[in-house]
């Protein structure tokens, strides 16, 4: 099909998951154009990003290991470690952007404002320079960890506090830390990282954990951790009993590092990641603290009664879903949850594609490229959706599945298994393959906005 007769589309951020869209869009010569707010790709890799949003620090490093998180046909250079650091992973991305030939398709420093759907299916699409393009589908794949979730509500006491409170967004080196008095709030990755930064650069460091997690460490057996046991062959079920037997085994109990126990299954709650947390409360460099009751004054006091002086409270509370670029009535967003097909597909806007928004017990990465897979085959006619009723229920049933399985946090509302969704999309593009087959439209989307350009 020549260019004209495919569906243009408009492809939003060129972060990893973006790339990932952009290359199989421009191999298979699906008509495009990616727009991106900063003047470089790699989204939240990029340290001091400009566009503004990213969360990245100065010490992050990967903490799924590095070829787990690499392309299927581009792998990172051998000479990276297993866990490489956000320079490293900034330049990968890059380097793909030149080696698959598509870096003349992405317009840096370009947002994309506005996005509104016409009774034609057509999307206008206006653009930061004020212009307004019309697209025959989008691919949304502006990233989800870059509006920042504040305490909700907020702590008594938090308007009147003397120190200063943070959210982890805004964190971007230990000078941030430097000789204070420091209560980090979460006992997610986040918090991980910032409690250890903080623990070799402020004056004390308090972690304070509203529930205990799982701790997962990056090696065991000299090996990433996410390398044993990790394959697309391997069940779930399976795959976790080991994986909770090998963790036990390695890191104990976590009380006798004066943290509060799990109230849930490893498996049950995003993983946190972290091979150096567990040294520095052992060493006294952390403390460990239950909930924030209240700020007051310059105290921070905590559920058990106890309080300690605070000039910095760093809130690693967790990021929202947002887009804000689409009105309420096109897709909502309500308490982080998204109504979308396999995570993908808007089951009743046909041409709306969300690209990299899961949480994957695994890396995002190798996912966005095959999720691209399934959105170019859709594009070109060889994929076709099940109907919208059937797509529903799918919907449903993964809502149920997730609510019944994780703790209930506005965390866990895109949550996958990396290697059972991995499969699972493979499977779903063989049965939408056979739904094409079996008389479904040749096109889904249909090419307007391509045609009417090319006329
Ligand atoms: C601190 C931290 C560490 C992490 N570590 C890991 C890890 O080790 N492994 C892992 O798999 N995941 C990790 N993640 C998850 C992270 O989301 C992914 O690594 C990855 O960044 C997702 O890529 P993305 O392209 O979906 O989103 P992003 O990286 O956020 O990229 C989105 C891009 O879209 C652009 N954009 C946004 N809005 C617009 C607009 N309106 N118009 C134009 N452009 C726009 C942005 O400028 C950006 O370049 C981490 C997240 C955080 C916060
Ligand atoms: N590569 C790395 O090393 C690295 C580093 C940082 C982040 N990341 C990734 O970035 C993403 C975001 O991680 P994150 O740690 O920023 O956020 P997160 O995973 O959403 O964790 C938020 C933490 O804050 C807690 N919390 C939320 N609201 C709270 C409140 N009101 N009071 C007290 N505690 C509250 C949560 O507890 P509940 O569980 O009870 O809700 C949870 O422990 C994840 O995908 C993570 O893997 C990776």
């Amino acid at each position: 099909m020549s260019p004209a007769t495919l569906p243009k589309v408009c492809l939003i951020g060129a972060g990893s998951s973006g790339i990932a869209a952009g290359k199989t869009l421009h191999e298979r010569g699906i008509p495009f154009d990616c727009y991106e707010l900063s003047d470089r790709v790699g989204g939240n890799w990029v340290w001091g990003n400009k566009n503004n949003v990213s969360s990245s620090y100065r010490s992050l490093h990967i903490n799924t290991s590095r070829t787990r998180m690499e392309y299927s046909d581009y792998p990172m250079p051998e000479s990276y470690p297993d866990f490489p650091r956000h320079d490293q992973i900034a330049k990968y991305f890059d380097d793909y952007v030149d080696h698959f030939g598509f870096r003349d398709r992405i317009r840096f420093e370009t947002g994309v404002d506005h996005v509104e759907r016409r009774d034609d299916g057509v999307f206008e699409v206006r653009i930061s320079t004020g212009d307004t393009l019309e697209y025959d589908a989008v691919i949304v794949a502006n990233g989800h960890h870059w509006d920042p979730r504040w305490p909700e509500p907020a702590f008594p006491g938090s308007d009147s506090f003397q120190g200063e409170q943070m959210h982890s967004h805004y964190y971007r080196d230990e000078s941030q830390l430097v000789g204070k008095d420091v209560v980090v709030v979460g006992m997610g990755n986040s918090a991980m990282d910032i409690a250890v930064d903080a623990s070799y650069h402020a004056k004390t460091t308090y972690l304070s954990a509203r529930r205990g997690v799982h701790i997962v460490p990056k090696y065991i057996f000299g090996k990433p951790m996410d390398t044993i046991g990790g394959s697309e062959r391997v069940p779930g079920p399976v795959r976790f009993a080991m994986f909770r037997r090998l963790v036990k085994a390695y890191v104990g109990d976590l009380t006798s590092y004066g943290l509060p126990a799990p109230d849930h299954k490893l498996g049950q709650a995003h993983p946190t990641v972290s091979g150096r947390i567990l040294d520095r409360l052992a060493h006294g460099a952390i403390t460990p603290k239950p909930n924030i009751d209240r700020l007051e004054g310059d105290q921070v006091v905590f559920t058990d009664g106890t309080s300690v002086r605070a000039d910095l409270v760093v809130y690693c509370t967790g990021y929202k879903i947002a887009f804000p670029f689409f009105d309420e009535g096109l897709v909502s967003v309500k308490d982080n949850q998204v109504r979308l097909y396999k995570f993908m597909f808007h089951p009743s806007v046909a041409g709306l594609y969300f690209l990299g928004l899961i949480q994957p017990l695994g890396a995002i990465m190798p996912i966005a490229e095959r999720q691209s897979h399934l959105i170019a085959r859709h594009l070109t006619g060889a994929y076709a959706l099940p109907e919208q009723a059937e797509m529903e229920r799918d919907i449903d049933r993964k809502l149920e599945a997730m609510r019944k399985r994780y703790v209930a946090s506005k965390r866990h509302t895109i949550q996958v298994d990396y290697d059972d969704y991995m499969r699972e999309l493979t499977k779903e593009m063989e049965k939408g393959a056979l739904r094409s087959a079996s008389g479904a439209r040749v096109l889904a989307v249909e090419p307007r906005a391509a045609l009417e350009q090319a006329a």
